[in-house]
């Protein structure tokens, strides 16, 4: 099978001062459909740069991504963000909901990149935020709900356009560890349910062991965790 998604060789670079730091160095990550992965790695070990690759957000000084095994890094840039508008769901540590849109309204910003919103959208917007433990939230603005609850209106979000796969980078880190958990399982049973690929950062050894597999960033590779801790 194809996998979803395949970086083989990945480096990448930033300059700092008269030198280059690196940051990814021969880094291979293989995710086949409908898996998922948990990403652990100290902080500055380049988690979010591997993602920004991934993601064709960044571009790698070297080395190959494929969806479904198309090269990404030979698609022109408006081909590159159909396919993660098409293709792909966010969620970040910091929610990024639209302040002045009611959380429904927060979830039809994702449709309205594509097509004005029918009945059908507001429905399953309506039907997420209510397997988010949200019916009665939905007519709130960011600002009237917790913490807790905004970063569940972004997971639900992240859901609305059907993605084959979500992008999480370290998504409940601002939350309590047991709402984190909680949210953590509505995360992955949403993925599961819907068949979609997972690629989530965390700190939280709890929320990795949600995941099929654990990878740890080291020194520019993604390593199993078990060859890590040997
Ligand atoms: N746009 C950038 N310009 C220069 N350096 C960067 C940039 N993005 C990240 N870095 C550096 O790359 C390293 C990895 O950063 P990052 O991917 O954010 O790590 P992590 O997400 O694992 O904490 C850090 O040393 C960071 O300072
Ligand atoms: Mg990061």
């Amino acid at each position: 099978m194809t996998p979803l998604l395949e970086a083989s060789a990945l480096f990448k670079g930033f300059p700092r001062g008269e030198g280059v730091v690196e940051v990814l160095h021969d880094c291979d990550l293989s995710l086949a459909e409908g898996e998922s992965v948990a990403i652990m790695g100290p902080s500055g070990s380049g988690k979010s740069t591997l993602l920004n690759v991934l993601t064709g957000l960044d571009r790698p000084d070297g080395g190959r991504v494929a969806w479904r095994g198309t090269d990404l890094l030979s698609l022109k840039a408006d081909q590159v963000s159909r396919w993660r508008r098409d293709e792909l769901g966010f969620i970040f540590q910091f929610h990024f909901l639209m302040p002045d849109l009611t959380a429904l309204e927060n979830l039809l910003v994702p449709v309205r990149l594509r097509r004005t919103p029918n009945a059908d959208d507001v429905e399953s917007a309506r039907t997420l935020l209510d397997h988010m433990g949200l019916a009665d939230r939905r007519d709130h603005l960011p600002g009237e709900l917790s913490g807790g609850e905004q970063q569940r209106v972004a997971v639900a979000r992240a859901f609305m356009n059907e993605p084959s796969l979500v992008m999480a980078d370290e998504p409940f880190g601002n939350l309590d560890r047991d709402k984190g958990l909680e949210l953590a399982d509505l995360l992955f049973e949403r993925a599961r349910r819907l068949g979609a690929g997972l690629v989530v950062v965390t700190h939280d050894p709890g929320l990795a062991a949600r995941a099929d597999r654990t990878l740890v960033l080291t020194d520019g590779r993604l390593a199993a965790r078990d060859e890590v801790q040997a």
